[in-house]
């Protein structure tokens, strides 16, 4: 959620770097752009609402190539609002003392109209109505020659979250940049530092990066980085090599990176499942969970928390260890579960489902569960994310960077996760040798699973070309599949603007069968495991309301076929196995569904990647 990006070096001009830095950064956020530019005279600020194009396009026609080389150092952003319309006014970067000191922010400052009240009683004038600009105002009241220690007088006014990055023409090739709450890594490069909200803009320059922690404040110079605490304390942070490079961020020939990344899904599972399969013992090897099997087998209670499409993951994971280990689970929205008080406990396990994790709500929740004595473990893609780093154990993805807004191959890696998980804890509990293994296999096997619904790309798109004027849809699943009909549902949602709505299949006859006629599509979710039936049973249901109905069909299941109008075929699973090959076919059949309706399908509108925000 609002991308940021500095640069800093003695030599190579900060303007490209900073503006390739936004593009990689776009999907966090996308209705405005600025940047400031600073050499030893000046500091020049140049904004424009919408995308970054916009803002190279200002950039092109008002900073000549032989002006640019003297502006070594800078800071830029892309914006997602949060407080004030997306206008030229409202984009980053703010300045203060007269144009001096220019700050770029990513997060919320929640006191920010207290702060605004008293720095206007002391005579400071506002020009926009965020809570960013503010910030910079008060930094700028703290500088009195040491610019780091006015951004850390400044954020102990502060309460909320933030990631930033300050330059003042006082202290000319000093940038000084803090992270609480919101994600901030720099990169150590041979002739530039670079600042970034995420590695994603970093590896075309470096793999050497320093996450900063909360709480860090710290100066960067061309040469390299000093960290502190806000209260002045030297810390050490250790240096991490990234472990994917630019062309992992790259379209690779696709036309849209969500294409890409479905696509990607039969390598981004061999990366998931990859050394975490033990076919001796028929169970898992998760190093990083750190529990031995008395801990797992003492756990009285799961909850898995998620928003949005993680938490289509954890409604899933609540399917998986209930039927594999006989462990009562609850999925939890992490927003709802975080104020609700949440009844957790020692014996209880919260796990914590997060592509980015970085998610403000299930860090929260993360937190409250931490406070109250949970066991946490978090499942995240993103290295050295705060929520991974927060839960202390967990598994990552491996999944490799996600850059289109719409979550794909995030999902399939995390309900592989979590499956595997399930094998786990099943083998402490209940699963006998032979089952564990046979899992092993059946797990062992997605990959090429998945490879086989992507040969169904054409007919999908030929399906949804059918039904590209709907303007509702309704997904049916039952069981482990009903998550999977609101995934599919989300990512019509998301990219096509088409209101889609998932339902449990027997609840559809509970009222919004009143919805359904001629032109509202039906997608139901008819895999040959134990509920197909019923499921069959509801379809007939929609057809008699002359509903047309596309199933997701087992290859060869010409029993379930011939009660659909369109079918989609995906291979044969078990049961535990069917929302990934299902939720890959769903999203080819979103993606072409949006392509033809000529939707912006990597930066649909209103979203942003990572929602740092509540
Ligand atoms: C949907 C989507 C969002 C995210 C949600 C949680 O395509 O991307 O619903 O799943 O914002 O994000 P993470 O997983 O980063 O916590």
């Amino acid at each position: 959620m609002c991308g940021i990006v500095g640069f800093s070096s003695r030599s190579v001009s900060a303007c490209g770097p900073l503006v390739n830095g936004l593009r990689r950064l776009e999907y966090r956020g996308y209705d405005s752009a600025g940047v400031a530019l600073a050499s030893e005279r000046d500091i020049r600020v140049f904004k424009r609402t919408g995308k970054v194009a916009e803002l190279d396009r200002l950039l092109n026609a008002e900073l000549p190539e032989n002006e640019r080389s003297t502006y070594t150092l800078g800071i830029a952003h892309t914006r997602w609002a949060t407080h004030g319309l997306p206008t030229e006014v409202n984009a980053h970067p703010h300045v203060a003392d007269g144009g001096n000191l220019a700050l770029v922010h990513n997060g919320i400052i929640e006191n920010y109209a207290a702060l605004r009240a008293k720095l206007e009683a002391r005579g400071c004038v506002f020009v926009s109505q965020t809570d960013t600009e503010v910030l910079a105002q008060l930094v700028a009241t703290f500088d009195r020659g040491d610019l780091l220690s006015a951004v850390s007088q400044a954020l102990k006014q502060v309460e909320g979250t933030y990631g930033i990055a300050v330059i003042s023409r006082r202290h000319p090739g000093e940038m000084v940049v803090a992270r609480k709450g919101s994600p901030l890594v720099i990169g150590v490069g041979e002739n530039a530092t670079i600042v970034a909200s995420d590695v994603s803009a970093i590896v075309s320059h470096t793999r050497q990066v320093i996450y900063l922690k909360d709480g860090d404040v710290a100066r960067v110079l061309p040469e390299g980085v000093d960290v502190f605490t806000l209260d002045n304390v030297p810390v050490s942070r250790e240096m991490q090599e990234v472990e994917w490079d630019a062309g992992a961020a790259e379209k690779g020939g696709f036309e849209h990176f969500m294409l890409k990344e479905i696509f990607e899904q039969p390598e981004t599972l061999r990366n998931t499942i990859r050394g975490r399969l033990d076919r001796v013992d028929g169970t898992s090897v998760l190093a990083g969970l750190n529990l031995p099997p008395r801990d797992l087998a003492s756990i009285r209670r799961a909850v898995i928390i998620g928003c949005g499409t993680s938490l289509h993951a954890a409604m899933v994971g609540k399917y998986l260890f209930e039927s594999l280990a006989d462990l009562p689970t609850s999925p939890e929205q992490a927003a709802e579960f975080r104020y609700c008080n949440p009844i957790i406990g020692p014996s209880d396990w919260a796990v914590a489902v997060s592509q980015s994790g970085e998610t403000a709500d299930t860090l929260a929740a993360v937190r409250e569960s931490i406070g109250k004595g949970a066991l946490v473990s978090a499942i995240c893609n993103v290295v050295g994310s705060t929520i991974a780093r927060e839960a202390g154990r967990g598994v990552y993805l491996h999944a490799g960077p996600e850059i289109s807004v719409a979550s794909t191959k995030a999902f399939t890696s995390q309900v592989t996760v979590l499956l595997m998980m399930a094998l786990k804890l099943g083998r402490t509990r209940r699963l006998s040798r032979e089952e564990g293994l046979r899992l092993c296999e059946e797990i062992g096997g997605l990959p090429d699973k998945v490879g086989e619904v992507l040969k169904e790309n054409d007919r999908i798109a030929a399906i949804a070309a059918k039904y590209a004027e709907a303007e509702d849809m309704f997904f049916l699943g039952r069981g482990i599949l009903y998550p999977t009909a609101l995934e599919g549902a989300l990512k019509v949602k998301e990219i096509s603007y088409v209101h889609a709505e998932g339902y449990q299949a027997a609840e559809l006859k509970h009222g919004p069968i009143a919805l359904l006629g001629e032109h509202t599509p039906v997608v139901a979710l008819l895999n040959d495991i134990p509920g197909k039936e019923k499921t069959i049973g509801n379809v007939q249901e929609c057809r008699a309301r002359r509903a047309p109905v596309v199933g997701v069909v087992t290859a060869g299941d010409d029993d379930a076929a011939r009660h659909c109008n369109d079918v989609i075929v995906v291979p044969r699973t078990s049961a535990a196995c069917a929302p990934i090959v299902t939720a890959v076919a769903l999203q080819l059949f979103a993606y072409h569904l949006a392509r033809i309706r000529g939707c912006e399908i990597d930066q649909p509108r209103n979203l942003a990647k990572s929602v740092t925000v509540e």
